[in-house]
């Protein structure tokens, strides 16, 4: 399978994810693909709350259903889709968690950001350089 195809299938079960979203308050639908290295794919979305800071982003539910589902690294790819006027890249919180979870096998997963229309690719590593994680604490 080609690195095109990858990403469209990634993208594509972000953008479904996204449908999913409890974005009551916000309105933003957000969706999150996390693709392993077994070929398993673990989506998310995001799920906000009346206490507005509790809210939950979707890249942040991938990545506790992920662990819930037993999975500690393995992360090869992530796409995160949002209908924004740009691709949609990863907040600071979720850059840490995705780290986190990245870090328990030593992947710099390729992070896919998009939208309705575009799409790019960049290393969480240039996302979050320089992270505090695991390693950090030895
Ligand atoms: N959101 C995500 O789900 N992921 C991000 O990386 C950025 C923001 C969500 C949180 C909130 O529900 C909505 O988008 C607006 O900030």
């Amino acid at each position: 399978m080609s690195d095109d195809s990858d990403r469209d299938e990634l993208v594509v079960a972000a953008r479904r994810a996204a449908d999913n979203a409890y974005a009551h308050y916000s309105g933003l639908r957000v969706g999150a693909a996390l693709a392993f290295a077994d070929g398993t794919v673990v989506t998310g979305t995001n799920v906000e709350n009346a206490s507005y800071g509790l809210s939950l982003c979707a890249e942040t539910a991938a990545v506790a259903k992920a662990m819930d589902d037993g999975h500690r690294g393995g992360l090869e790819r992530v796409a995160v889709f949002a209908d924004t006027a740009e691709p949609v890249t990863p907040c600071g919180r979720c850059r840490q968690v995705l780290h986190e979870l990245a870090a328990l096998g030593g992947t710099d997963p390729l992070v896919w950001c998009a939208n309705g229309s575009d799409a790019f690719a960049i290393r969480l590593s240039e996302l979050l350089p320089h992270a505090f994680g695991p390693q950090t604490l030895g």
